[in-house]
């Protein structure tokens, strides 16, 4: 029995090959907490914070509909690229914004890639023109309730991709979402504030 034992203790001797994947999965599991720490470090001095799209203000210039169902307008919209960082400039790619109304697509606004430097933000001037959109039944009775209200709502809606630099190593991207309603008053064209942002409120 004892020597039947011994025997099978030997058989279960380490063999070189598990020492040294045990040693470099040691190393492994090291570097990855040393990682983690250097990251951690960084994000706490740097303290990174997303960069985000904001529809400061708007106006409706324009807003003209004809008996034969065309519709006229124009609206300025200022959008700004805020970049919070006091560390880090940010970068914006892939703007692009659709205009609404009811579903019905008035006009596409897009930047190419700009930065932003550090605890900075940028503002863009759209002025939306459109004229002799055609207009569907239902989509002219809402333009007339909305006259009668005082009232109008347009849909901004897209993306854009935000990158920036989080900590000593390397950078993070993020798509910035925005997906909300302007509102103005048709008689003078005045925006109705609201919260229209890619940052949550
Ligand atoms: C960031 O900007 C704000 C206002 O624009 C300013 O009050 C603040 O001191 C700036 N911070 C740094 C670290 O530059
Ligand atoms: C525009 O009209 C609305 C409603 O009639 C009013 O509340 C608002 O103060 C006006 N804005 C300006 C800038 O005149």
């Amino acid at each position: 029995m004892t020597r039947k034992y011994f025997h099978g203790a030997t058989q279960r001797a380490t063999h070189p090959l598990v020492w040294f994947a045990a040693v470099i999965c040691t190393i492994i599991a090291i570097a990855v907490i040393i990682v983690g720490i250097v990251m951690f470090a960084g994000y706490m001095i740097i303290h990174p914070r997303v960069p985000f799209i904001t529809v400061t203000s708007a106006h409706l210039d324009n807003l003209q509909n004809s008996v034969s169902g065309l519709l006229d307008t124009e609206i300025t919209i200022i959008v700004r690229a805020e970049n919070d960082n006091t560390k880090a400039h940010a970068s914006f790619s892939d703007t692009s914004f659709i205009l609404s109304f009811e579903g019905l697509n008035i006009a596409r606004l897009v930047a190419l890639p700009f930065d932003v430097k550090k605890n900075s933000s940028v503002d863009f001037h759209y002025v939306v023109q459109s004229s002799s959109i055609p207009l569907s039944p239902e989509q002219m009775d809402l333009i007339d309730i909305s006259l009668k209200r005082d009232k109008i709502s347009f849909d901004l809606k897209g993306n854009s991709r935000a990158r920036w630099r989080v900590g000593p190593l390397g950078s993070v991207k993020f798509w910035d979402h925005l997906n909300c309603h302007l509102k103005f008053h048709p008689s003078n064209g005045s925006y109705i504030h609201s919260h229209c942002s890619s940052r949550a409120k």
